[in-house]
Protein backbone atom coordinates (compact mmCIF):
# COMPACT_ATOMS: atom_id res chain seq x y z
CA UNK A 1 0.00 0.00 0.00
CA UNK A 2 1.59 3.35 -0.92
CA UNK A 3 -1.43 5.99 -0.40
CA UNK A 4 -1.09 7.32 3.46
CA UNK A 5 -3.12 10.41 3.29
CA UNK A 6 -5.76 11.48 0.35
CA UNK A 7 -6.59 15.20 -0.52
CA UNK A 8 -9.34 14.26 -3.32
CA UNK A 9 -10.36 17.43 -4.92
CA UNK A 10 -13.39 17.26 -6.85
CA UNK A 11 -16.26 19.16 -8.94
CA UNK A 12 -19.85 17.79 -9.22
CA UNK A 13 -22.18 19.76 -11.69
CA UNK A 14 -25.37 17.28 -11.07
CA UNK A 15 -24.07 15.25 -7.94
CA UNK A 16 -22.38 11.94 -10.22
CA UNK A 17 -18.78 13.06 -9.29
CA UNK A 18 -19.97 13.85 -5.88
CA UNK A 19 -21.67 9.94 -4.96
CA UNK A 20 -18.50 8.51 -7.10
CA UNK A 21 -15.92 10.45 -4.87
CA UNK A 22 -18.34 9.75 -1.53
CA UNK A 23 -17.96 6.25 -2.28
CA UNK A 24 -14.03 5.75 -3.19
CA UNK A 25 -13.40 8.10 0.18
CA UNK A 26 -15.52 5.22 2.05
CA UNK A 27 -13.24 2.50 0.78
CA UNK A 28 -10.08 4.42 1.38
CA UNK A 29 -11.36 5.05 5.17
CA UNK A 30 -12.14 1.34 5.26
CA UNK A 31 -9.37 0.39 4.75
CA UNK A 32 -6.89 2.65 6.75
CA UNK A 33 -5.84 5.47 4.21
CA UNK A 34 -7.18 8.90 5.55
CA UNK A 35 -8.96 10.71 2.79
CA UNK A 36 -10.74 14.33 3.07
CA UNK A 37 -12.61 15.52 0.13
CA UNK A 38 -12.39 18.98 -1.12
CA UNK A 39 -14.22 20.75 -3.50
CA UNK A 40 -12.75 22.65 -6.40
CA UNK A 41 -15.06 25.44 -6.12
CA UNK A 42 -14.25 26.39 -2.48
CA UNK A 43 -10.09 25.47 -2.95
CA UNK A 44 -7.42 27.08 -3.75
CA UNK A 45 -4.58 25.59 -6.16
CA UNK A 46 -1.52 26.96 -3.46
CA UNK A 47 -3.01 25.33 -0.55
CA UNK A 48 -2.77 21.73 -2.01
CA UNK A 49 -0.84 19.46 0.82
CA UNK A 50 1.96 18.30 -1.52
CA UNK A 51 2.89 15.66 1.32
CA UNK A 52 -0.40 14.15 0.29
CA UNK A 53 -1.55 11.94 -2.88
CA UNK A 54 -3.61 14.52 -4.59
CA UNK A 55 -6.90 12.79 -6.49
CA UNK A 56 -8.61 15.52 -8.93
CA UNK A 57 -12.11 14.17 -9.73
CA UNK A 58 -14.80 16.30 -12.20
CA UNK A 59 -17.54 15.72 -14.67
CA UNK A 60 -16.04 15.64 -18.40
CA UNK A 61 -17.85 18.76 -20.23
CA UNK A 62 -17.46 19.25 -24.27
CA UNK A 63 -14.61 16.67 -24.46
CA UNK A 64 -12.59 17.57 -21.41
CA UNK A 65 -14.06 19.65 -18.47
CA UNK A 66 -15.09 22.69 -17.14
CA UNK A 67 -13.05 26.14 -17.73
CA UNK A 68 -12.58 26.63 -13.78
CA UNK A 69 -11.75 23.32 -13.30
CA UNK A 70 -8.82 23.59 -15.40
CA UNK A 71 -7.78 26.36 -14.32
CA UNK A 72 -7.52 24.90 -10.77
CA UNK A 73 -5.71 22.10 -12.59
CA UNK A 74 -3.23 24.73 -14.48
CA UNK A 75 -2.76 26.59 -11.31
CA UNK A 76 -1.73 23.31 -9.40
CA UNK A 77 2.08 24.33 -7.91
CA UNK A 78 4.49 22.60 -9.26
CA UNK A 79 5.79 19.46 -7.05
CA UNK A 80 8.73 17.16 -6.59
CA UNK A 81 7.03 13.99 -7.04
CA UNK A 82 3.29 14.10 -5.38
CA UNK A 83 1.47 11.47 -6.24
CA UNK A 84 -1.97 11.98 -8.32
CA UNK A 85 -4.87 10.41 -9.80
CA UNK A 86 -7.66 11.45 -11.41
CA UNK A 87 -11.18 10.17 -11.75
CA UNK A 88 -14.00 11.75 -14.22
CA UNK A 89 -17.55 10.87 -14.71
CA UNK A 90 -18.88 11.11 -18.21
CA UNK A 91 -22.20 10.05 -20.21
CA UNK A 92 -20.10 8.11 -22.90
CA UNK A 93 -16.74 9.46 -24.33
CA UNK A 94 -14.23 12.08 -23.30
CA UNK A 95 -10.87 12.23 -25.66
CA UNK A 96 -9.57 15.41 -24.73
CA UNK A 97 -8.89 14.98 -20.98
CA UNK A 98 -6.81 12.15 -19.62
CA UNK A 99 -3.53 12.18 -22.01
CA UNK A 100 -3.53 16.28 -21.61
CA UNK A 101 -4.03 16.34 -17.69
CA UNK A 102 -1.31 13.75 -17.48
CA UNK A 103 1.20 15.61 -19.16
CA UNK A 104 0.43 19.19 -17.49
CA UNK A 105 0.79 17.26 -14.26
CA UNK A 106 3.94 15.60 -15.19
CA UNK A 107 5.46 18.56 -16.08
CA UNK A 108 4.90 19.83 -12.92
CA UNK A 109 6.94 16.94 -11.80
CA UNK A 110 3.80 14.75 -10.10
CA UNK A 111 3.86 11.14 -10.17
CA UNK A 112 1.08 10.02 -12.20
CA UNK A 113 -0.69 6.72 -10.35
CA UNK A 114 -4.34 5.96 -11.99
CA UNK A 115 -6.73 7.45 -14.13
CA UNK A 116 -10.23 6.58 -14.18
CA UNK A 117 -13.24 7.47 -16.55
CA UNK A 118 -16.77 6.01 -15.08
CA UNK A 119 -19.66 6.15 -17.56
CA UNK A 120 -22.83 7.51 -15.16
CA UNK A 121 -25.70 9.30 -16.43
CA UNK A 122 -26.00 11.02 -18.95
CA UNK A 123 -27.07 14.92 -16.88
CA UNK A 124 -27.73 17.05 -20.34
CA UNK A 125 -29.49 17.00 -23.78
CA UNK A 126 -31.47 13.37 -23.53
CA UNK A 127 -32.34 12.54 -19.65
CA UNK A 128 -33.07 9.15 -19.28
CA UNK A 129 -35.88 7.31 -17.31
CA UNK A 130 -34.88 7.28 -13.28
CA UNK A 131 -34.78 3.39 -13.65
CA UNK A 132 -31.80 3.62 -16.36
CA UNK A 133 -30.31 6.00 -14.71
CA UNK A 134 -30.52 4.06 -10.66
CA UNK A 135 -28.84 0.89 -13.06
CA UNK A 136 -26.15 2.88 -14.28
CA UNK A 137 -25.19 4.87 -11.11
CA UNK A 138 -24.92 1.44 -9.68
CA UNK A 139 -22.69 -0.05 -12.26
CA UNK A 140 -20.69 3.24 -11.93
CA UNK A 141 -20.22 3.12 -8.47
CA UNK A 142 -18.76 -0.67 -8.69
CA UNK A 143 -16.53 0.93 -11.05
CA UNK A 144 -15.71 3.37 -8.72
CA UNK A 145 -15.03 0.93 -5.89
CA UNK A 146 -13.31 -0.89 -7.92
CA UNK A 147 -10.95 1.75 -8.57
CA UNK A 148 -10.65 2.65 -5.03
CA UNK A 149 -9.18 -0.71 -4.33
CA UNK A 150 -6.68 -0.57 -7.36
CA UNK A 151 -5.32 2.80 -6.20
CA UNK A 152 -5.10 1.21 -2.68
CA UNK A 153 -3.04 -2.06 -3.83
CA UNK A 154 -1.10 -0.03 -5.72
CA UNK A 155 -2.18 -1.70 -9.10
CA UNK A 156 -3.86 1.37 -10.95
CA UNK A 157 -2.66 3.10 -14.06
CA UNK A 158 -2.79 6.25 -15.92
CA UNK A 159 -5.19 3.95 -18.20
CA UNK A 160 -5.22 4.58 -21.97
CA UNK A 161 -4.76 7.80 -23.58
CA UNK A 162 -7.70 7.78 -26.41
CA UNK A 163 -5.30 8.44 -30.00
CA UNK A 164 -5.75 11.92 -30.48
CA UNK A 165 -6.25 13.38 -26.97
CA UNK A 166 -4.02 16.18 -28.07
CA UNK A 167 -6.53 17.30 -30.82
CA UNK A 168 -9.36 16.44 -28.81
CA UNK A 169 -8.39 18.83 -26.03
CA UNK A 170 -7.84 21.72 -29.07
CA UNK A 171 -11.34 20.64 -30.31
CA UNK A 172 -12.28 21.04 -26.52
CA UNK A 173 -10.94 24.19 -26.13
CA UNK A 174 -12.48 25.30 -28.74
CA UNK A 175 -15.82 24.31 -27.27
CA UNK A 176 -14.81 26.12 -23.59
CA UNK A 177 -14.32 28.96 -25.57
CA UNK A 178 -17.29 29.31 -27.41
CA UNK A 179 -19.53 28.51 -24.52
CA UNK A 180 -17.85 31.66 -22.82
CA UNK A 181 -18.45 34.10 -25.66
CA UNK A 182 -20.56 36.84 -24.52
CA UNK A 183 -23.44 36.38 -27.86
CA UNK A 184 -23.46 32.46 -26.81
CA UNK A 185 -23.76 33.32 -23.01
CA UNK A 186 -26.92 35.84 -23.67
CA UNK A 187 -28.61 33.64 -25.91
CA UNK A 188 -28.20 30.23 -24.42
CA UNK A 189 -28.85 32.03 -20.77
CA UNK A 190 -30.90 30.14 -18.15
CA UNK A 191 -33.76 32.47 -17.58
CA UNK A 192 -35.38 31.83 -13.91
CA UNK A 193 -39.76 31.47 -14.35
CA UNK A 194 -40.52 34.38 -11.75
CA UNK A 195 -43.92 33.09 -11.10
CA UNK A 196 -42.63 29.19 -9.86
CA UNK A 197 -39.74 31.15 -8.57
CA UNK A 198 -40.17 31.44 -4.51
CA UNK A 199 -36.84 33.26 -3.87
CA UNK A 200 -35.15 30.53 -1.88
CA UNK A 201 -31.55 31.18 -2.96
CA UNK A 202 -30.97 27.57 -3.37
CA UNK A 203 -29.46 28.14 -7.11
CA UNK A 204 -27.17 31.39 -5.97
CA UNK A 205 -25.83 28.96 -3.36
CA UNK A 206 -25.19 26.10 -5.32
CA UNK A 207 -23.33 28.03 -8.38
CA UNK A 208 -19.39 27.10 -8.34
CA UNK A 209 -18.92 30.56 -10.18
CA UNK A 210 -21.10 32.78 -8.43
CA UNK A 211 -22.90 33.65 -11.46
CA UNK A 212 -26.30 34.13 -9.98
CA UNK A 213 -26.58 36.59 -7.62
CA UNK A 214 -30.13 36.83 -6.00
CA UNK A 215 -32.52 39.88 -5.90
CA UNK A 216 -36.27 39.06 -5.41
CA UNK A 217 -35.42 36.67 -8.14
CA UNK A 218 -32.05 35.31 -9.16
CA UNK A 219 -30.13 36.86 -11.87
CA UNK A 220 -28.09 35.32 -13.87
CA UNK A 221 -24.24 36.81 -15.30
CA UNK A 222 -22.67 36.18 -18.76
CA UNK A 223 -20.04 33.44 -16.94
CA UNK A 224 -22.05 30.51 -16.90
CA UNK A 225 -20.38 26.91 -17.15
CA UNK A 226 -23.38 25.21 -18.04
CA UNK A 227 -22.51 22.74 -14.98
CA UNK A 228 -26.37 22.60 -14.79
CA UNK A 229 -26.45 22.73 -11.18
CA UNK A 230 -29.27 25.42 -11.41
CA UNK A 231 -31.55 24.09 -13.65
CA UNK A 232 -31.64 20.80 -11.94
CA UNK A 233 -31.56 21.27 -8.09
CA UNK A 234 -33.89 24.16 -8.37
CA UNK A 235 -36.64 22.67 -5.55
CA UNK A 236 -39.56 24.69 -7.40
CA UNK A 237 -38.36 23.50 -11.01
CA UNK A 238 -38.11 27.12 -11.81
CA UNK A 239 -35.11 27.14 -14.06
CA UNK A 240 -36.36 26.02 -17.28
CA UNK A 241 -33.85 23.85 -19.06
CA UNK A 242 -34.54 24.26 -22.67
CA UNK A 243 -31.43 23.02 -24.25
CA UNK A 244 -32.65 19.30 -22.57
CA UNK A 245 -34.77 16.77 -24.40
CA UNK A 246 -38.63 18.11 -23.64
CA UNK A 247 -36.39 20.06 -20.43
CA UNK A 248 -36.23 17.04 -18.13
CA UNK A 249 -33.15 17.46 -15.99
CA UNK A 250 -31.29 14.99 -13.88
CA UNK A 251 -29.67 15.08 -10.39
CA UNK A 252 -28.19 12.25 -8.55
CA UNK A 253 -29.09 13.53 -5.35
CA UNK A 254 -31.20 15.89 -3.53
CA UNK A 255 -30.35 19.99 -3.24
CA UNK A 256 -30.30 19.87 0.45
CA UNK A 257 -27.38 16.86 0.45
CA UNK A 258 -25.65 18.79 -2.82
CA UNK A 259 -25.70 21.76 -0.53
CA UNK A 260 -23.35 19.75 2.21
C1 LIG B 1 -22.13 21.04 -20.51
C2 LIG B 1 -21.96 19.55 -20.46
C3 LIG B 1 -21.12 18.93 -21.36
C4 LIG B 1 -20.95 17.54 -21.33
N1 LIG B 1 -20.08 16.98 -22.22
C5 LIG B 1 -19.90 15.64 -22.21
C6 LIG B 1 -18.97 15.03 -23.12
O1 LIG B 1 -18.28 15.69 -23.90
N2 LIG B 1 -18.84 13.68 -23.08
C7 LIG B 1 -19.57 12.90 -22.22
O2 LIG B 1 -19.43 11.68 -22.25
N3 LIG B 1 -20.44 13.45 -21.32
C8 LIG B 1 -20.61 14.80 -21.29
N4 LIG B 1 -21.47 15.38 -20.38
C9 LIG B 1 -22.18 14.52 -19.40
C10 LIG B 1 -21.50 14.51 -18.03
O3 LIG B 1 -20.10 14.38 -18.15
C11 LIG B 1 -22.00 13.36 -17.13
O4 LIG B 1 -23.37 13.30 -17.06
C12 LIG B 1 -21.36 13.50 -15.75
O5 LIG B 1 -21.47 12.28 -15.06
C13 LIG B 1 -22.00 14.58 -14.90
O6 LIG B 1 -21.36 14.61 -13.64
P1 LIG B 1 -21.85 15.52 -12.45
O7 LIG B 1 -23.24 15.06 -12.07
O8 LIG B 1 -20.87 15.26 -11.36
O9 LIG B 1 -21.86 16.92 -12.92
C14 LIG B 1 -21.66 16.75 -20.39
C15 LIG B 1 -22.51 17.39 -19.49
C16 LIG B 1 -22.68 18.78 -19.51
C17 LIG B 1 -23.60 19.42 -18.52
Amino acid sequence: MSMKNVDLYYFSGTGNTRLVVERMVEIFGKNGVDAALKKIEDSRPEDVDLDHTLGIGFPVAILSTYSFVWDFINALPESPGTEVFMLDTLGGYSGGIVGPLRNILEKKGYKPIGACEIVMPLNIFYIQDRAVCDEKVKKGLQRAEKYAYALIEGKSQWGRVPILSDAMKTVSMGGLKLAAWGPHQRYLKFRVNQSLCNGCGTCADLCPVGNIKMDEHPVTGDNCQYCMRCASFCPRGAIPCFINYRGKTYAAMKPGEMLK
